[in-house]
């Protein structure tokens, strides 16, 4: 299989042909299972959002957008006004999910103001499902371009780093891939970029942190990069700091779920450990953002909502056996925040931002 198959094959999310349901491939069967599934009402969607079926921050957002497009052509209402109501209601109700990506609101409102639009300009219930569609159908297609132009921005990075006979040593955190986004994924874009300049898997080595608790790193970061034949290594997330001392590690690559006006990033638990790892030993830290993942309204990291999981996540999910006293107390926050000192860049689809971010996110428009 070469990667363009594997990509269609792992294809986050689309709609059934008729239209009628969101086709997903179900992430928390990965590696051992894929399995596509139907998300038909409001309940099984916000279950798989929450679940994590389908995860990763741009991937939510046009799941989202996919899951209105599908409700809102089964609203039954007599005039815009109650189907407004109804879509509404639905909208809030996604938007309950999950709390600290962004692009889940942001595609959630971008549905809504062109639901907005049409309404005011008078446009039929008909038309406005359809404007629905074509809007969800926008925000897929754009994730694959602002995916891509994130890759060739850190393929330059990594041709700076190209040496003879080693490979460029690069360390991911969590799953910012191609099963988080539309395409390319985040993190991963100047991965799968450079294979298309030509580089052979074994020009660059991919050591990937295991991500505990729900262990997307193991479970599907590794499994792309191995799909597509780049070489790979899974490492327990308490193992990046000896790798980073070997010298094995050129450059790191992270995702993120919300980035404030300010340059500080959340992104998956362990993250902000990471890029302390990476200050002491003097290793570049990029930061992988969308401009959708961008949110200035939140003026630091302090104020990004950190959601907190099911403790089980911790002490039974993976286990034969339950591995922590009954009971225990478990602290299982799904994010943290990196502090933007800590970070080396950030990798927008409009251009690679340093600090003072806020300037730079002013100079690309963001
Ligand atoms: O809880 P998850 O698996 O949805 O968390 C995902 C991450 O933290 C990713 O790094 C982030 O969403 C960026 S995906 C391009």
């Amino acid at each position: 299989m070469n990667v363009e198959q594997f990509f269609d094959q792992v294809l986050t999310v689309r709609l059934t042909p008729d239209r009628r349901a969101l086709d997903i491939i179900d992430q928390t069967l990965l590696p051992g299972t894929i399995r596509r599934i139907n998300l038909e009402t409001k309940e099984e969607i916000w279950e798989a959002i929450k679940k994590l079926r389908v995860r990763g921050a741009p991937a939510i957002g046009v799941s989202a957008a996919y899951g209105m497009a599908v409700l809102s052509s089964r609203i039954e209402a007599a005039d815009f006004e109650s189907f407004y109501a109804e879509f509404t209601a639905l909208k809030d109700y996604l938007a309950s999910s999950r709390p600290t990506a962004v692009n889940l609101f942001w595609a959630l409102n971008r549905m809504d103001a062109c639901a907005k639009k049409a309404g005011q300009e008078g446009r039929s219930l008909d038309e406005i499902r359809e404007l629905l569609y074509r809007e969800a159908d926008a925000i897929q297609a754009e994730d694959v371009q602002i995916s891509r132009n994130i890759g060739e921005i850190g393929f330059g990075l990594l041709k700076k780093l190209k040496k003879d006979g080693e490979p460029v040593g690069i360390l991911t955190h969590c799953n910012a891939g191609t099963l988080a986004t539309a395409k390319y994924g985040t993190a991963t874009a100047p991965m799968y970029i450079a294979l298309e300049h030509g580089w052979a898997g074994t020009d660059m080595h991919v050591y990937c942190d295991e991500t505990r608790p729900l262990l997307q790193g193991a479970r599907l970061t590794s499994f792309e990069l191995n799909s597509a034949g780049i070489t790979t290594t899974v490492q327990c997330d308490n193992m990046a700091s000896l790798l980073m001392k070997s010298g094995k590690i050129d450059i790191i690559f992270v995702g993120c779920d919300r980035v404030a006006a300010n340059g500080d990033a959340a992104n998956k638990i362990g993250t902000s450990g990471v890029a302390i790892l990476a200050k002491h030993y003097g290793i570049p830290f990029y930061v992988c953002a969308p401009s959708s993942t961008i949110d200035r309204a939140t003026p630091t990291g302090d104020q990004i909502p950190i959601e907190m999981r099911d403790p089980d996540e911790v002490t039974q999910m993976w286990y034969k056996e339950r591995m922590a006293p009954q009971g225990i107390d478990v602290f299982n926050p799904a994010f943290d925040v990196t502090d933007h000192s800590l970070i080396t860049g950030m990798i927008t689809e409009k251009g690679l931002c340093t600090d003072p971010y806020d300037k730079d996110f002013d100079r690309y428009g963001i």
